[in-house]
């Protein structure tokens, strides 16, 4: 059956490689060159288009998505709008005009996707503040205008919102192209009946890890794609718990952590860039089983469980340990997670996540440290970037429970941590000490002591977290 969804405006009805990137069809099939690529990465945000998807959590907006990263068979039974798309009747949209009045374009590669990050930025109200437009733009590169005529062009938008089609097309849930097949479940039953069957297929939440296989050339023979399936779409939000559904997004997460647990919605604030974190989803960050992941960390620290699904039944598994090493996790082969249970921390308790990054935004962790000082005065620490995969640091927590830790010089909390993160003895590990491409194993154990020290600071009282307008 072919991909159904609504291109600017018009129905398409299109019969292709469902694992051909968004990206390459609207260049190449579609002749829609105004959306460019540049580093097929997800990085520089000159392929940013918007997308609207069927929502549970509230009326359907648009939002920027990578198109180099998103698949064809992930736009079924949705809109798209991409630059070629926006101006009407010969008239620019608010978005553009803002750009031509404040000189914010000069070789205008990156132009069409800044203007469709501005276009999903007026969708928040008029004149957005500096924060707003700075974590806006994060996903978009400009080489040579500078951005400080971009953010002069950003600051007197008004509010807006390109017109939403009233109806989306229905979505296929199998769809085949050559050797090619795809399928798009849309109920839990399904998606583990299949998952049962074709252990062999490619499991796809966002896209955003699976995605740069893709841009550089690899093929899927078969693929199932968990989007569809609106129950693991869902963040339910309880007393004590938030339960994050497996195919969640980052965005999707981030209103209920920022009312509940606002210090883990700060670092994931941080993760990628909105576009990323778009199409991201908690349950491939954990899945990756990248010691680099931002969340790991937070979720082994707030004691986190994971809540896997098969055929055979369901089993939970602490966030501690389900990833069981470098690119490794407890996951079998026929099971998929439904949903990650966070527990809220007690008003009382005090909780820190911070991440210590080359650059501030659109940037993987060099270490990821989480920290969680309950009512009674017991630490949960964990880090990310100093071990094969994110863990505990039970030596420090042991030295906590002592209650003079905060007597101890640097160097001293520096000794604990290499305690609990003796080595990077993996493959990963011996890579990163080689090559030292975010910082030596040295160093990230330092600047992990360093951290321990922010976290004692802040909850004795002498020193406030850092934001961004202090920086
Ligand atoms: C430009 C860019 C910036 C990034 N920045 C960051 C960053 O700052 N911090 C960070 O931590 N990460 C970052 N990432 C990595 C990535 O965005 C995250 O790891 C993201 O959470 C992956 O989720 P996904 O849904 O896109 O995974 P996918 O690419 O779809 O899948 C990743 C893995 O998870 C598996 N999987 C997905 N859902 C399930 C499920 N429900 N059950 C079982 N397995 C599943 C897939 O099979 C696959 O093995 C970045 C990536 C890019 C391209
Ligand atoms: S081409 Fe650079 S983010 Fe897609
Ligand atoms: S105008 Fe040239 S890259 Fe932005």
């Amino acid at each position: 059956m072919a991909l159904n969804f609504i291109l600017n405006g018009e129905r398409r009805s299109v019969d292709m490689r469902a694992t051909m990137t968004v990206l390459e069809w609207l260049r190449g099939e579609a002749r829609l060159t105004g959306t460019k690529e540049g580093c097929a990465e997800g990085d520089c945000g000159a392929c940013t288009i918007l997308i609207a998807r069927p929502s549970q959590s509230g009326p359907t907006q648009w939002q920027t998505a990578n198109a180099c990263l998103l698949t064809m068979g992930q736009i079924d039974g949705c809109a798209l709008l991409t630059i070629e798309g926006l101006a009407r009747n010969g008239k620019l949209a608010s978005a553009q005009e803002a750009l031509l009045e404040a000189d914010a374009t000069q070789c205008g590669f990156c132009t069409p996707g800044v203007v469709l990050t501005m276009t999903a930025l007026q969708q928040q109200g008029a004149r957005p503040d500096t924060e707003a437009i700075h974590t806006a733009l994060a996903g978009n590169l400009c080489r040579c205008t500078g951005y400080r005529a971009i953010v002069d062009a950003c600051r007197d938008l008004p509010a807006a919102q390109p017109e939403l089609p009233a109806e989306l097309p229905a979505a296929t849930d199998e769809h085949h192209a050559g050797a090619e097949t795809f399928f798009a479940p849309t109920t839990l039953s399904d998606l583990l009946a299949l998952r049962a069957h074709h252990p062999d297929a490619v499991l796809l939440g966002g896209g955003t890890d699976l995605g740069l296989g893709l841009s550089k050339g690899e093929r899927w023979r078969k693929t199932i794609a968990t989007g569809g399936v609106a129950a693991l779409r869902a963040v339910d939000e309880r007393a004590d718990t938030i339960v994050i559904g497996g195919a969640a997004t980052f965005t999707d997460a981030l209103p209920a952590l920022t009312r509940r647990i606002p210090a883990f919605a700060a670092l994931l604030g941080r993760i990628g860039s909105v576009q990323i974190r778009n199409l991201g989803t908690f349950a491939g960050n954990l899945v990756t089983a990248s010691p680099v992941a931002d969340t790991p960390a937070c979720l082994i620290a707030l004691d986190a469980r994971m809540r896997l699904v098969s055929v055979n039944g369901r089993r939970s598994v602490p966030a501690d340990e389900f990833v069981t090493g470098y690119r490794k996790t407890v996951l079998a082969a026929d099971e998929i997670v439904e949903a990650i249970e966070v527990p809220v921390p007690a008003a009382t308790a005090h909780v820190a996540a911070y991440k210590l990054s080359k650059r501030f935004d659109q940037d993987i962790a060099t270490v990821v440290a989480a920290f969680h000082l309950d009512e009674a005065g017991r630490l949960r620490a964990a880090f990310g970037g100093i071990g094969s995969r994110a863990a505990r640091a039970p030596a420090l927590e042991r030295a906590w429970e002592t209650g003079k830790i905060s007597a101890l010089p640097t160097a001293a909390i520096a000794a604990l941590i290499a305690q609990d993160f003796p080595t990077l003895a993996d493959d990963q590990g011996a890579e990163l000490t080689r090559r030292r491409t975010r910082g030596s194993w040295l160093y990230r154990r330092q600047a992990a002591a360093g951290l321990v020290r922010r976290f004692i600071l802040e909850t004795e009282g002498t020193s406030q977290p850092l934001t961004l307008e202090a920086l």
